[in-house]
């Protein structure tokens, strides 16, 4: 009989997947995460949504926005996300996790992970401001903000690219489900 005990060396990857959202404050990241969500759960596949806004809320409300205090972030969430998988429940992020080399510790840790860039030049998001950040980042009032005096540093090889400013968030869902389906992660058939 097979021997169903793994053994210590065994590399096992997980079964779950890791969306990761990247991209500027208010360039769609969370409304993009959100209808994935439920075209997902539409499909019957279970997923769970990773917010920054919520996530600095209940789980990183010690840090602030450093690079260092910002890798820490990325570098939790990293690691809730390979909980998770681990589990079969997939993930959908939506961080701003700005720098590459953060990111690229993301796709060394995470067996499936899919890195998304939702692009949105910054003129736009400034123009967007949903939530005012920008204007107060541009007077100085919020410091260390992504884009106006904090780096954003744009992927250098994301497996998809959202360019929101000329596509809807419809098509943005529709490109992440198809690529999914091509790496035989769910079935839209
Ligand atoms: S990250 O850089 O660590 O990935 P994260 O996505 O968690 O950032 O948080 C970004 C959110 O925090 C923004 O959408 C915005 O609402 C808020 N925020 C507050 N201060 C800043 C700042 N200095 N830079 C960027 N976002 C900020």
């Amino acid at each position: 009989m097979e021997n169903q005990v793994t053994k210590p060396n065994q590399t096992l990857v997980s079964p779950g997947f890791t969306c990761w959202l990247t991209g500027l404050s208010g360039a769609g990241k969370s409304t993009i995460a959100t209808e994935l969500s439920k075209a997902l759960n539409n499909l019957s596949v279970s997923c769970e949504v990773l917010d920054g806004d919520v996530i600095r809320k209940h789980l990183s409300s010690d840090l602030g926005f450093s690079p260092k205090d910002r890798e820490t972030n990325v570098l939790r969430v990293g690691y809730l996300c390979s909980l998770l998988n681990k589990h079969n429940i997939n993930t959908i992020v939506a961080l701003i996790s700005p720098f590459n080399a953060t990111r690229d510790k993301l796709r060394q840790s995470l067996g499936k992970f899919i890195e998304i860039y939702v692009d949105c030049p910054l003129e736009e998001c400034i123009k967007r401001d949903p939530k005012g950040l920008y204007q107060r980042a541009i007077s100085g009032e919020i410091t260390e903000f992504t884009g106006i005096s904090s780096p954003y540093e744009t992927p250098v090889s994301p497996d998809i690219v959202l360019k929101t400013y000329e596509e809807d968030v419809n098509q943005s869902v529709e490109k992440i489900l198809k690529y999914l389906h091509h790496l035989k992660l769910i079935d839209i058939n």
